[in-house]
């Protein structure tokens, strides 16, 4: 009787091992896929020159209501008395990750006046390129996380 309760307990034991093992190496191939992908969305191949000219037509354009570090206005998420919104961040503490390229292109291209926000339209002052290079600047401090989660969104926004 104890020698069959030894071999009871026994077989429970190697049962829960099996099944752990099992759940282990689920999770493990799950994982090791998320680190593959992490380590190749990690590059982002900005190139340093356009992160120097995406700063300085930041700095020149668009600093007065974003804030110098791409902070956003304080209180952002607050209507101002009007109704609108002041400037939120750009740099990674807002939402501007959940819109792809061409959104946030377009956004800065047409500015959100005509849709009664308060930013003004940028075409006619910067040129493709150069908006590109601010969006790289401020993509660049992105966190990598946020920025494959942005990745993710962009690529999705393409094959639509
Ligand atoms: C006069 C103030 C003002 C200036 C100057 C300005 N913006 Fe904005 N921007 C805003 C406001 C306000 C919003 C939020 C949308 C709204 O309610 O109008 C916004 C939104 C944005 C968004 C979308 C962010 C999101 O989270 O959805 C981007 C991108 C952006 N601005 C980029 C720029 C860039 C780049 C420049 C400079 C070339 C610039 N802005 C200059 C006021 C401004």
């Amino acid at each position: 009787m104890i020698l069959q309760t030894a071999l009871f307990r026994y077989l429970i034991l190697v049962l829960v091992a099996l099944s752990l093992i099992s759940c282990s190496q689920d999770s493990s191939g799950s994982s090791e896929q998320t680190i593959i992908e992490k380590a190749t969305n990690q590059e982002r191949n900005f190139d340093a020159e356009h992160i120097k000219r995406g700063r300085q037509l930041y700095l020149k354009n668009c600093t007065v209501c974003h804030g110098i570090y791409a902070e956003g206005a304080t209180d952002w998420q607050q209507r101002n008395a009007d109704g609108t919104f002041p400037a939120p961040p750009l740099n990674g503490t807002g939402h501007a990750w959940h819109h792809p390229h061409k959104a946030l292109v377009d956004t800065i291209k047409h500015g959100t006046i005509r849709l009664g926000g308060n930013m003004p339209p940028w075409k006619d002052r910067l040129s493709d390129q150069e908006i590109n290079d601010i969006i790289i600047w401020f993509q660049s401090k992105w966190p990598d996380e946020l920025y494959q989660a942005w990745q993710r969104i962009d690529k999705k926004a393409q094959q639509r």
